[in-house]
């Protein structure tokens, strides 16, 4: 990694940008120096408040409490929709590219505003109260926007599972939550094929006790099943519901919503946001790290079902009023050139992606690029995971023309928004590195001893201070999160990256140091995997590592030991993926699977992951001390039948 090629701010870029350097530099200052003001101020300039609160911060890290602007009072829908009637009603909120290139929608504040009271009023109806728990399982389509923002405005609280997940997956997180409702699509479009979200939503809801509705959106209005009394249609619904709808006073620490994420063990934690916080953090991050400005069309690839889509395809951009693309489909179809061509048929100006995306992109070419104009764009961003250098170049040179600056940005589901990252026109570019903390945040580096780096370095990241956008909890197990987050390293956010600061305080994220996958920016479990891979009856143990993978950054690989007696063969490795597809999803299949003879385990019986890894990443010269292990042939054997993609 190079971290010699710098990419000076463009002088054209910082003479209308929000921020130049010293602008930075001094508001950076001052949210460190007088926190409180500083989050007032920006709490005031960005959401309508109610009811003022009566303390900007109160927190104790080793019992995971963090508290903002408590006693304050708003409602997350009408900031983001009824205040902007009066100037932009008329304005477009958002614009929707379908799978299908000649699949188009617009819906002005205006027009989302009304079908988010309506169907908030077909919450109420269905007897959903403030604080019950509504689950979401859509793909990208308008009215995802209408129901997410619907919850918001009666207090309901949304956990939306990624429409790619599995049945069992959509089940598992129904019963943690106990939601009573379920939203789904009768089917989608991805990339020209059909994806069958009410199938799957009828297999989880069989398995919900407690769950007493679905309400289906007709999407494609293909003939699905129907359960009468407990389904109900979203067409008809709206059409029946009352046009008007109060928004819930809600207190600014009153839970927004759920989303579970995947961690080092155990099943997937849903991470809970809070009202206030969670919103000031997402608009105001939108607004400076994109450099969002009047006018603008913004594209976030994300999917709703992540906390990307969350925070920066609905919630920061449209509490700014501004205009938010959604597509449905995927980059590649119906040819590569995709997102350029959507990025010229509607002049985006501000785009937001994926390493993983660009990767795909780049291999399939420069051609598919160049015959679009891209003149609209303005800003590019990335997420996810770290964007290798080569990638970063690519998106800067080939998609941007070399104008515009890309905002590398960190941060996690658990962070509610961006946390490291540059501003368009304040922070010198370094490909690889997403830079600079954001207003507020204070990063720090910390050795294996819980000891403070100072100066250029590498270690363990960890925050020191809250910011407004932090998790409050683990939805159901407090413990849980207090234990995770802030256990191990007392007084700190463990947010479980590594990151190496360099000689100009620049971060560069290493990648995690748990055992916690990024497979195309996707964040899987290895505990998941390796549980669902041992439901098999043939299987007697399994052990599932990270690899670097051309285009997905991690691959998955699969050490599966089987029972006695049992021969491996391709027929196996074909049931085991069924295994992980319906336990999971599609996204967790392990690119290789190796059948393992043994495993490297220490005579406690701990399975030595560090070599698995090393295994998998073919850097067989550095496995280390071995002689601890209690068989350390399983070693040479493992290597001598290591398989490649
Ligand atoms: O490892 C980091 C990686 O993604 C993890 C968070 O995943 P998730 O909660 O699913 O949220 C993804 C979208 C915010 C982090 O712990 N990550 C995210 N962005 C970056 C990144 N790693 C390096 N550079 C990034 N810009």
């Amino acid at each position: 990694m190079s971290d010699e090629r710098i990419y000076p701010v463009k002088p054209e870029i910082a003479a209308s940008a929000h921020f130049n350097t010293e602008g930075y530099r001094q508001l950076y200052e001052q949210s460190i120096n007088e926190p409180e003001i500083f989050w007032a101020e920006q709490a005031g300039a960005f959401l309508d408040w109610q009811h003022p609160w009566q303390e900007v911060l109160s927190y104790d890290y080793p019992k995971g409490e963090i508290a903002w602007f408590k006693g304050g009072q708003l409602n997350v829908s009408a900031n983001c929709l009824d205040r902007h009637l009066s100037l932009r009603g008329d304005q477009i909120a958002i614009i929707w590219e379908g799978d299908d290139p000649d699949q188009q929608q617009q819906l002005t504040y205006r027009e989302l505003y009304h079908q988010v009271c309506k169907f908030a009023n077909v919450l109420k109806a269905q007897g959903v109260q403030k604080g019950d728990r509504v689950c979401i399982y859509l793909p990208m389509i308008t009215e995802a926007a209408v129901v997410i923002l619907a919850c918001a405005r009666i207090g309901a609280v949304h956990s939306i599972v990624f429409g790619g997940f599995s049945a069992d997956a959509l089940r598992d997180r129904i019963l943690d939550a106990d939601c009573r409702v379920l939203i789904c699509a009768d089917e989608s479009y991805r990339g020209g094929k059909i994806v069958h979200s009410k199938l799957n939503a009828d297999k989880a809801a069989a398995q919900c006790p407690n769950l007493q509705t679905l309400i289906v959106i007709e999407h494609t209005g293909h003939e699905i099943p129907w359960q009468a009394g407990r389904d109900i249609s979203y067409r008809q619904a709206m059409q029946a519901a009352a046009a008007e709808c109060p928004a819930e006073v809600m207190d600014a620490e009153d839970p927004l919503f759920i989303l579970y994420t995947s961690g080092s063990t155990g099943k997937p934690k849903g991470v809970l946001h809070t009202t206030g916080g969670y919103l000031l953090y997402a608009a105001m991050t939108h607004k400076y790290v994109f450099d969002y400005q009047e006018g603008d069309i913004y594209w976030c690839t994300a999917d709703i079902g992540w906390i990307t889509g969350h925070s920066y395809v609905l919630y920061g951009p449209l509490c700014n009023g501004a205009t938010s693309l959604m597509f449905e489909g995927v980059p590649t179809y119906p040819s590569p050139d995709r997102f350029w061509q959507v990025i010229d048929k509607h002049q985006v100006s501000i785009f937001y992606t994926a390493p993983t995306a660009i990767r795909a992109l780049m291999a399939h070419g420069e051609a598919h690029v160049g015959h679009t104009s891209r003149q609209s764009l303005r800003i590019l961003g990335s997420v996810g995971e770290p964007i290798n250098p080569e990638a970063w170049e690519w998106y800067y040179q080939v998609v941007g023309n070399s104008r515009c600056p890309i905002v590398d940005t960190w941060w996690q589901t658990e962070t509610g928004g961006i946390l490291i990252t540059p501003l368009p026109g304040a922070t010198d570019l370094k490909p690889g590195s997403a830079t600079l903390p954001f207003f507020g945040v204070q990063p720090a580096l910390l050795d294996h001893d819980g000891q403070i780096l100072e100066g250029p370095g590498e270690g363990i990241l960890v925050l020191s201070h809250p910011w407004p956008g932090q998790a409050r909890t683990i939805y159901g197990d407090h413990a849980r999160f207090v234990d995770t987050y802030f256990g191990k390293y007392p007084g700190y956010y463990l947010a479980g990256d590594g990151a190496r600061r360099d000689a100009d305080g620049y971060y560069w994220i290493t990648g995690r140091i748990d055992d916690v996958l990024n497979v195309s920016g996707h964040r899987l479990g290895t505990a998941e995997i390796e549980s669902a891979l041992v439901l098999h009856k043939d299987v007697a143990e399994a052990a599932v590592v990270g690899f670097p993978h051309p285009i997905k950054g991690q691959g998955i690989y699969a050490y599966v030991t089987l029972n006695v007696g049992v021969t491996g063969t391709d027929a196996l490795k074909k049931e085991l993926a069924v295994l992980v597809k319906e336990e999971i999803s599609a996204i967790a299949l392990p690119d290789i699977m190796q059948w393992a003879a043994g495993l490297p385990k220490t005579r406690s019986g701990k399975i030595m992951r560090r070599i698995l890894r090393k295994i998998a990443a073919n850097d067989f010269d550095n496995l280390g001390d071995i002689s601890t292990l209690a068989d350390p042939a399983v070693v040479e054997d493992l290597i001598a039948h290591r398989l490649h993609l």
